[in-house]
């Protein structure tokens, strides 16, 4: 594991390489504040080469100096920040690509002055490669990042909350990138226990027969095509004086072939189907790290859609933990039906608020693209947590739930349908579903992270391919904004 760690700015530099901020301004790019002392060891010569070399200082750009023996750091790598330092976002993504070309240095120090907490997530974050899979031959060198800063209790606390936050999202990154034959709801409901053993939090996991006891048809019915049966996890974090009981529920499919109705493109990142779960599990794993003062108990179904000869069927009529009856429209929606069991459960706890996120709808990616969490439910919990999420860096975005959808899940034989007879809103018609299993007056929300949670394109700032741990940043400052912190 990386360590981190703060190093006075004014001390020499020991590191194998070290990163400069560039800010783009209207006089054309400049040195961030915190690169005195690179410059100094290079004879002031920093800014001339920055500029022989292009650097511009916009968000993306990355430049890499080397040294010629002339400092004892063979390397120097600048980061384009935009205009302003101290602007939170943009020094964690201009970090994160820093840190993403530097795995190869074993000590990399981070000469910017900024926010300690940013530039200790983005080197993080950045940094972060899944080698589980490769042979050792290519194991990244990186062990240790140094930040230049002033060690005060604000930056103590900033880098520690970091730490804490970046490993969650990196948990996260794990579980999803991890391949469906070794990651099935068993041997996934095994890694929540040793996550949160970690954190000694205390742990429940249902298996098939306790699930059938618990009158779970959703979860029993999607999980019922596969050899590896369904889970159902429950981690809690009990604090001693909670200020609110929150619920956190995530879906847990850990492949999603669709069933019968078998997908016919597109299911390879499939594997990426139970990033709403490995979100819950990782924020409340953080929360008990960070020793927030509220209650949190985490929900999670885990289930495997698979077709075959026992698999559940379109028309199948399905009844609910809940004493709901729903009518199985198309087996590929399996996600709400999972869902709807973990929520009835989780309202057996009577929490004071719900945050539920899935990959729940291809839609989500039609209406908001590969980046921006869609967001549904009640009102005032909604916007909060948008508001939290977007102030730490993942793009939140609310979203309606048009009351006149409800109509189109009516069914014929059960209480409501799975899905509606049209393709539109399918986002919309996925979080209208979720309501029929809400109480009146609970503040809940539905975080659909169906593009988020897996980046299909390049590397990007803090971004990796593949898994990113979406949603956990925002659960964690939401929970934190829920702590009254
Ligand atoms: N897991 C998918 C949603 C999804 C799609 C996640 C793309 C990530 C990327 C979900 O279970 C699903 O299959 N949804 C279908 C529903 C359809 C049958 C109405 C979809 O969105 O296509
Ligand atoms: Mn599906
Ligand atoms: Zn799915």
């Amino acid at each position: 594991m990386t360590s981190v760690s703060l190093v006075d700015p004014s001390a020499s530099i020991t590191a194998d390489a070290v990163v400069v901020g560039i800010l783009s301004g209207s006089n054309g790019p400049r040195l961030a504040p915190g690169a005195k002392v690179v410059d100094a060891a290079l004879g002031k010569r920093l800014a001339v080469a920055l500029k022989a070399a292009g650097a511009t200082g916009k968000p993306d750009d990355v430049v890499k100096i080397p040294t010629l023996g002339l400092a004892p750091f063979a390397l120097v790598v600048a980061c384009g920040l935009g205009p302003d330092a101290r602007q939170a976002e943009q020094v964690r993504r201009g970090v994160g690509a820093a840190l993403r070309v530097l795995n190869d240095h074993r000590h990399v120090h981070v000469a910017i002055d900024a926010p300690v907490g940013a530039i200790t997530e983005g080197a993080l974050l950045g940094s972060y490669t899944f080698d589980t899979y490769k042979s050792s031959a290519t194991k990244p060198a990186l062990r240790r990042i140094t930040v230049a800063a002033k060690a005060s209790a604000g930056a103590t606390a900033q880098l520690r909350r970091a730490r804490v936050v970046a490993d969650a999202v990196i948990a996260a990154r794990d579980l999803v990138n991890t391949p469906p034959n070794d990651l099935y709801p068993e041997t996934f409901a095994a890694r929540a226990g040793d996550l949160a053993a970690a954190q000694q939090l205390a742990v429940e996991v249902l298996d098939p027969r306790a699930l059938a006891r618990g009158k779970f048809g959703g979860i029993l019915a999607v999980g019922s095509g596969s050899t590896r049966l369904p889970r159902l996890v429950r981690i809690t974090y009990r604090p001693p004086r909670p200020e609110a009981r929150i619920a956190l529920v995530g879906k847990g499919i850990t492949f999603d072939s669709g069933g019968l109705n078998i997908k016919t493109a597109n299911m390879a990142p499939m594997k990426s189907d139970m990033g709403g779960a490995a979100a819950v599990i990782a924020s409340t794993v953080a929360a008990a790290a960070l020793k927030l003062p509220v209650e949190i108990i985490a929900t999670v179904p885990m289930a495997e859609n698979m077709p075959s000869g026992s698999a559940y069927r379109p028309s199948d009529v399905l009844r609910m933990r809940s004493g709901q009856t729903v009518e199985v429209s198309d087996t590929d929606a399996e996600g709400r039906l999972v869902l709807a069991d973990a929520i009835a459960r989780a309202l057996e706890d009577e929490p004071d608020y719900l945050i539920e996120t899935s990959t729940l709808t291809g839609a989500q990616l039609i209406a908001l693209g590969p980046r921006v969490i869609g967001a549904m439910g009640e009102p005032g919990l909604r916007d909060r947590v948008a508001a939290a999420g977007n102030a730490v860096g993942e793009a939140v975005w609310a979203m309606p739930l048009p009351e006149d959808l409800r109509a189109a899940l009516d069914s014929p034989v059960a209480d409501i349908a799975s899905l509606t007879g049209e393709r539109w809103s399918g986002m919309l018609v996925g979080g209208i579903f979720l309501a029929d299993f809400m109480p009146e007056g609970l503040p809940w929300v539905h975080l659909d992270i169906a593009g988020p949670a897996w980046n299909m394109a390049g590397a990007r700032d803090y971004t990796p391919k593949g898994g990113t741990g979406a949603a956990v940043r925002t659960i964690i400052a939401a929970a934190e904004d829920l702590a009254g912190r």
